[in-house]
């Protein structure tokens, strides 16, 4: 049976549900740390939570993430974490505490966005694994740029691709394995799983996003395999809905 379970709040909090070892792969996208400025027309100015934390805030709440993925990711499994150039290095350091960075991968988006001083054209994957792991993706021959095309930010305003999340998942897990992501956003992760045939936990802050991701992942149905759903609101909106 694969399922998708959808927690509403923040991970720091939701992550301690999640039993230990658990996890074949965790693949997330948090905020950069960028304070991103959306496209007022498509987005009407929203900004990302956790976007903007000093270098203290930063530190004290990776660190407890990342104890929790380095708790939920089993021995033999593999970590993909999206960020951007600049705040390469913070992640970098504070994941370096738990795991060995295996890689950085390079998401070449195929045509540059907006800005100025060297238009941006690519993202980085940070690929991380359990100190005492053996774990090998499937390919031998790839490389790690990925060249896939960006999406319109139709659904969130930094939202990843199913296809490039698609090759990671793919390489790192096999059918009915389970894939964690923390940072959900509009769910391009669960939806990725559902089309690789892989369970998935996500956790998302915003509800307009749960909202988002139900409607996008929740109530499919497949005809290889039974599948579970289950939204778990967040103890306060449950609370205020009573
Ligand atoms: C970069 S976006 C993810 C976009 C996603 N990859 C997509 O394709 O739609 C990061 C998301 O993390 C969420 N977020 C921020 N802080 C969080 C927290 N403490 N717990 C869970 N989600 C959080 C934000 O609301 C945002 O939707």
């Amino acid at each position: 049976m694969t399922f998708y379970k959808l927690f509403h709040g923040s991970c720091l909090d939701r992550l301690k549900e999640i039993p230990a070892r658990t996890v074949n792969a965790i693949v997330t996208d948090p905020p950069y740390n960028i304070a991103l400025q959306p496209q007022r027309e498509l987005h009407n100015g929203e900004t990302i939570q956790n976007d903007a934390l000093s270098d203290k805030e930063f530190i004290d709440f990776y660190e407890q993430v990342f104890y929790q993925y380095y708790r939920l990711l089993k021995r033999s499994g593999a970590g993909y974490l999206f960020c951007g150039w600049s705040s390469y290095p913070k992640f970098y350091d504070l994941l370096e505490k738990r795991f060995i960075i295996k890689n950085c991968i390079v998401w070449d988006k195929k045509h540059f966005g907006i800005g100025y001083n060297y238009r941006p054209q690519h993202e980085l994957i940070i690929f991380f694994l359990q100190k005492d792991s053996t774990h090998k993706i499937k390919s031998n021959n790839l490389s790690n740029v990925l060249s896939v095309s960006d999406v319109p930010n139709e659904l969130h305003i930094t939202q990843k691709p199913t296809e490039l999340l698609k090759i990671l998942i793919r390489e790192s897990t096999d059918i009915g394995d389970v894939v964690l992501d923390s940072f959900c956003g509009s769910g391009s992760t669960m939806e990725a799983c559902q089309e690789l045939g892989r369970s998935c936990y996500g956790v998302e802050l915003e509800l307009k996003y749960i909202n988002t991701i139900k409607k996008r992942c929740f109530g499919k149905i497949f005809l290889d395999r039974q599948v579970k759903y289950e939204l778990c609101v967040s103890p306060k909106v449950a609370q205020e809905t009573k």
